[in-house]
């Protein structure tokens, strides 16, 4: 079946997947829940003057735009990691409407992070680097060495990909994330909450974006800390 355009009540597209009756982002905005999730609570709340992102789930790239954009803004070296597995088809991403909905620059942007290469580093503004990876995160060795600061845990719901949200790749990506490194997601389930908790996240429930009650953020807390803490 073939993944159908929704637009959202901000005007922004999504994809709808029937096959999986799942959607890539809220109903209730797209660009509004991207915003307000990974840009506000995640890359505008951590301290790094030069961070890394590691994005679960590109997609559409939205997140990827909107953070570049933030990156170009504030004049921030930043580089974003994304993984996925099933890659869109170009006949789709070049009929979402975000460049043209935002600005100029974003339409510019939009299209470079589209057309460059996957699982290559690439240079996709002045302050902006993009590592694409077409990846299983089920499979993926995530290297330690290479932490990430920014965690986006952007896959389909819990509900629809359980897997996704296991305690052993929840696991991983704690292992891989840096100390007073940040992972947010638009989840707010309990069940996800109490695993991130398990993992050795500090967890808070936040007020969700539109549409939604509450969202959850992570903080890994440096363990020297913790100890003083005691
Ligand atoms: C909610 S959408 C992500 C939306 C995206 N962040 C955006 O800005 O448009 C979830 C994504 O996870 C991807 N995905 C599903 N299973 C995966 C897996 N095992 N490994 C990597 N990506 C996966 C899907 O193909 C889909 O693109």
């Amino acid at each position: 079946m073939k993944p159908q355009f929704i637009t959202t009540s901000d005007g922004s597209h999504t994809i709808y997947l029937p096959e999986m009756d799942e959607q890539y982002h809220s109903v209730n905005g797209a660009v509004t829940e991207s915003n307000y999730v990974y840009i506000d609570k995640g890359y505008l709340f951590h301290e790094s003057k030069t961070p890394k992102i590691f994005e679960v789930g590109f997609g559409t790239g939205l997140n990827c735009l909107l953070t570049a954009l933030m990156a170009e803004q504030q004049k921030r070296p930043t580089t974003f990691y994304s993984i996925e597995k099933y890659p869109l088809k170009k006949e789709i991403t070049d009929q979402l409407n975000y460049g043209e909905l935002i600005s100029e620059e974003a339409q510019t942007l939009f299209k470079n992070i589209h057309d460059c290469s996957w699982n290559k580093t690439v240079e996709i503004s002045k302050y902006f680097k993009l590592i694409k990876l077409n990846a299983d995160l089920l499979n993926i060795e995530l290297n330690h060495t290479e932490s990430c600061d920014i965690v986006y845990f952007d896959a389909f719901g819990p509900d629809k990909q359980p897997e996704m949200w296991q305690p052993e790749v929840l696991k991983k990506i704690y292992t891989f994330t840096s100390a007073e490194g940040v992972f947010v997601t638009y989840s707010a389930k309990g069940v996800v909450r109490r695993q991130l908790t398990t993992c050795g996240f500090e967890m808070e429930r936040l007020p969700g974006p539109p549409g939604k009650i509450h969202m959850l953020r992570g903080i890994k807390k440096d363990s020297a800390i913790l100890l003083q803490k005691k």
